[in-house]
Order: C-alpha cells, then structure tokens, then sequence
C-alpha cells in the first residue's frame, strides 16, 4: 500500500470453511485473529472497521460469539454495533425458525467519522414527544429527514438474485450493492481509501467506485480476481453493475468448440 493507510476496512471472510473442509472454530478464530491484525497495521489512527459474519444457526451460531469474544483482545478497536441485514429468501427445516439474518460487526479505531444514513422508507409514524424549548414536538417535526434513518436492523436491502442487474453469475456469496455503499457512504469520504481482503464478486470495488472512493482488494482465487477486474471495466464502459443472467466469462464460453 506504499505506506498508505485504509480510513474503512470491509472484510466478508467465508464463514468457517476451507476449500474442502470445515474448520473448526477454534482454527477460524486464529485465522480472522491474524488477518483482522493484519488490517489493523493497516487503518489509519481513526478509522472504521466492518466484519460480516455468518450467524449459523444450524451450529449454535458458531462462529459469531467466539469472533466478538477475540475482537476485545485488540484494544485499539472499540465496539460499536452489530448490524443484522435481513435476507429476502430464508432457508432452514421446519423444526426451526426461517433464517434469514445476516451479521456485520461494526468496529472503529480512534474517532473516525460517521456520516448518519437514511433510507428509502418514508417516516409515517408519529409519536415520540420531546420537549424542546419549552414546546412539546414529536417526532416527524423534529427530524432531519423525510424517510427512516438506516438502523442496526436493515429490512430494505434486496437481496441478489439472478434478475438483478448487479448480479455476477458463478459468485456464490455476493453481497447487496446497496448494503456496501450504505456502509461507503457513512464511514469513509471521497477519495479515502477502502480495503477488503475477500474481494469475491467485487461489491466494495464497485462501491467505492460508485462513490469515489478506492478500494485495494483482493482474493485467494484468482478466478474472482479475474471477475473483479472484469465487473470494474464493464462498470466503467458501460454503467452496469453486473451481468445480471449473462456472466463475465461469456465470450470465452462462446469460443469454446461445441
Ligand atoms: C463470502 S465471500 C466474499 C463476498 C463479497 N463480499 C462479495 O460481495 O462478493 C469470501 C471470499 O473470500 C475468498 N477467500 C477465502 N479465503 C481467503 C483468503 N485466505 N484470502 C483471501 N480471500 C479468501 C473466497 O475465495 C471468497 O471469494
């Protein structure tokens, strides 16, 4: 990074899992120890740190507590909130309640900036009467908006699915565009730059993009190395955020003999 720091780190890891076995926690946990040190030589003296986590519920949502149990073992990163994104399609027996939640660990270093976010959702609900200056107000009069500031609890986000321009076939675990750039837009400012050592389809390449901020990223396959370059230019040629049914190895499939 020749010497430059991250002002916001955006890291989704694959939950508990190698290429071709499952870790067992205590291993998970050692290895998020040494790459989350990693990030931390590398965020400025006052920056934001956001860990999405799997929440499995079907294995005693291993490995959520375990990781926030460790992330109190560096000092310099204060716990901030834990953000649960709701997914559209749930999965799950019928033994148990549907899971549709995803986790995101919010952490800062120092006292970086927060730059409050609101969402689509109109505010219609009245009520919450406080007294300012003598007058008793409510809530729709005092607020700075006319819709719903995002919460630790986002409802409104979609989540991909195949008819979204955004989506990146043969990306198993692409996170909303929408859930990045919300998180972009209140932790970091135009040409800060932002890191993600689990680059996967690209969304926080995208997202910086989108907002003008840069991004470093990588990942250990080089396949979605590839698709993430790919998603940058096409973004940059075209607009479109993904290949939504088509997919970004399609001329080298058209090649291929039949
Ligand atoms: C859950 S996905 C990230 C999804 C990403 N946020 C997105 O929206 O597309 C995790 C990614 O981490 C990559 N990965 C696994 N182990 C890694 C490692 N040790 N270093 C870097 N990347 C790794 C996987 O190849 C996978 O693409």
């Amino acid at each position: 990074m020749n010497g430059e720091m991250s002002i916001l780190a955006i890291h989704d890891p694959p939950y508990n899992l190698t290429a071709f076995e499952i870790r067992k926690v205590d291993s998970f946990i050692s290895w998020c120890k040494e790459w989350i040190g990693i990030t931390n030589d590398y965020l400025a003296e006052n920056s934001s740190l956001y860990l999405w986590i799997g929440a499995n519920q079907k294995d005693g949502f291993q490995p959520l507590p375990e990781l926030m149990i460790m992330m109190r073992e560096f000092k310099e990163f204060s716990s901030r909130s834990l953000i649960t994104m709701r997914n559209q399609r749930g999965y799950g027996t019928q033994k148990n309640w549907m899971a549709v939640r995803q986790e995101c660990l919010y952490y800062t270093k120092g006292d970086p900036l927060f730059a409050v976010q609101y969402t689509e959702i109109p505010k219609i609900l009245r009520g919450y009467y406080k007294e300012v200056g003598g007058k008793k107000t409510e809530n729709l009069e005092r607020s700075k908006s006319e819709n719903i500031r995002a919460s630790n609890v986002w409802v409104d986000v979609q989540q991909v699915f195949y008819r979204m321009v955004e989506n990146v076939n043969g990306c198993y675990a692409q996170k909303p565009l929408a859930s990045i750039e919300r998180v972009v837009l209140a932790s970091s400012q135009p040409g800060d730059l932002v890191i993600d050592f689990f680059g996967h389809s690209g969304t926080t390449l995208i997202a910086a993009e989108k907002t003008g901020r840069r991004c470093f990223t990588t990942d250990i396959d080089p396949i979605y190395c590839e698709i993430m370059i790919r998603r940058l230019e096409r973004y940059r040629e075209s607009g479109k955020e993904g290949w939504q049914n088509s997919n970004p190895f399609v001329e080298e499939l058209n090649r291929q003999p039949q």
